[in-house]
């Protein structure tokens, strides 16, 4: 059932599509060279970086959906409880005609807001962006069946460069869950808010997760599950490495290291070299040698207050409208208004 348009990086569509369910794919024009080149960036820096998004090929997001399921990892289930509770009321009060989901993954969480949409907007559609077509094929496919009502529009593509032609709308709501913000630095994520500022109008609504700042043994408690997921799902991107890129890593020989940085208030996650290490990367020419204990740093993840939140949106092109907090303080959703343009 559901029809595709493969399009050219220049935008150009070709197959037909059907009326309730278009998946739209848009390709990076040279992928393994953009990788190669982040890579080299981040392996030549100090201290040395990988890009976070390289946790999550195939394995790598199996991983991370295993994580949402141990019980020291609170942001999952604390995000998924908010919503319910406060799903009604924001559909109530918005009933946006297009809801459009960034980095929607199996659309889990989708399923709240989605039940109460349909209850609600006669004729509304969801439009999940995710870089895995797989996945979203999967995901909306399986939606497409559970909600009869709704039109579903899938973009596979990268949310920081496919945005510019999502599907018309003049009501849009667009909604970034799991905190994922975190992942970026405070100039990064500004600039990402902006750009999705950019495809909205004024007025309509963006709904995004914050993990909020608590006590660092719970922190630590979440990025350190005593089943090992999390060590295994870091581990993983040298895996990656070694197969997209020819490098030679012994995986074995890095060690997961996580922990809150409270000058930062993030969570930093790293693989440590146990021994000294040299380590050839085929594809980027490039040979690095690691001293016994030196680190590469592989993920931030920021945890905010409500005033870092609020003062990002802002910053992003958006008015902060109603905040919503769990009962233990320890995850917010913000619903912010795109502002006018200055
Ligand atoms: C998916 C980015 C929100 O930062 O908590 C989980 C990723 N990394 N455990 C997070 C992650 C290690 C997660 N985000």
């Amino acid at each position: 059932m559901a029809q595709t348009r493969r399009q050219e990086a220049d935008g150009a569509q070709t197959a037909p599509q059907s009326d309730r369910l278009v998946i739209d794919c848009y390709e990076i024009a040279d992928p393994r060279a953009a990788m190669v080149e982040d890579v080299r960036r981040g392996l030549l820096a100090r201290p040395k970086t990988l890009p976070a998004k390289y946790l999550y090929d195939e394995v790598g997001s199996r991983l991370f959906d295993e994580i949402c399921d141990q019980p020291e990892y609170y942001p999952t289930r604390t995000e998924e409880k908010l919503l319910s509770e406060i799903a009604a009321g924001v559909i109530e009060e918005f009933g946006p005609g297009q809801l459009v989901e960034l980095g929607s993954g199996a659309s889990r969480k989708t399923r709240i807001l989605l039940d109460a949409l349909t209850g609600t907007v006669a004729d509304a559609s969801y439009v999940p962006v995710d870089v895995s077509e797989e996945m979203l094929r999967q995901s909306a496919t399986t939606l497409a069946e559970a909600y009869p009502g709704l039109r579903l529009h899938g973009i596979v593509g990268d949310y920081e460069h496919h945005l510019r032609d999502l599907p018309a709308s003049n009501e849009r709501m667009v909604i970034f869950l799991g905190s994922t913000i975190g992942n970026f630095t405070d100039l990064e994520a500004r600039s990402f808010l902006r750009s999705v500022r950019g495809q909205l109008s004024e007025g309509d609504a963006l709904l995004i997760g914050f993990d909020l700042v608590k006590p660092t043994d719970v922190l630590n408690a979440a990025y350190n599950d005593a089943a090992g997921v999390t060590a295994e799902f870091n581990r993983n991107v040298l895996r990656v490495l070694n197969r997209e890129l020819e490098a030679d890593f012994a995986v074995d020989r890095f060690e997961h290291h996580a922990f809150f940085n409270e000058q930062e208030s993030r969570i930093e996650m790293h693989l440590r070299a146990a021994t000294a290490q040299q380590v050839r990367v085929e594809a980027a020419e490039l040979t690095i040698g690691f001293e016994p204990g030196e680190s590469v740093r592989t993920e931030i993840s920021r945890k905010f207050t409500r005033n870092d939140s609020e003062r990002t949106l802002r910053a992003g092109g958006f008015a902060p409208h109603r905040w919503y907090e769990s009962a233990d303080g320890y995850f917010a959703l913000a619903l912010a208004l795109a502002a006018p343009v200055v």
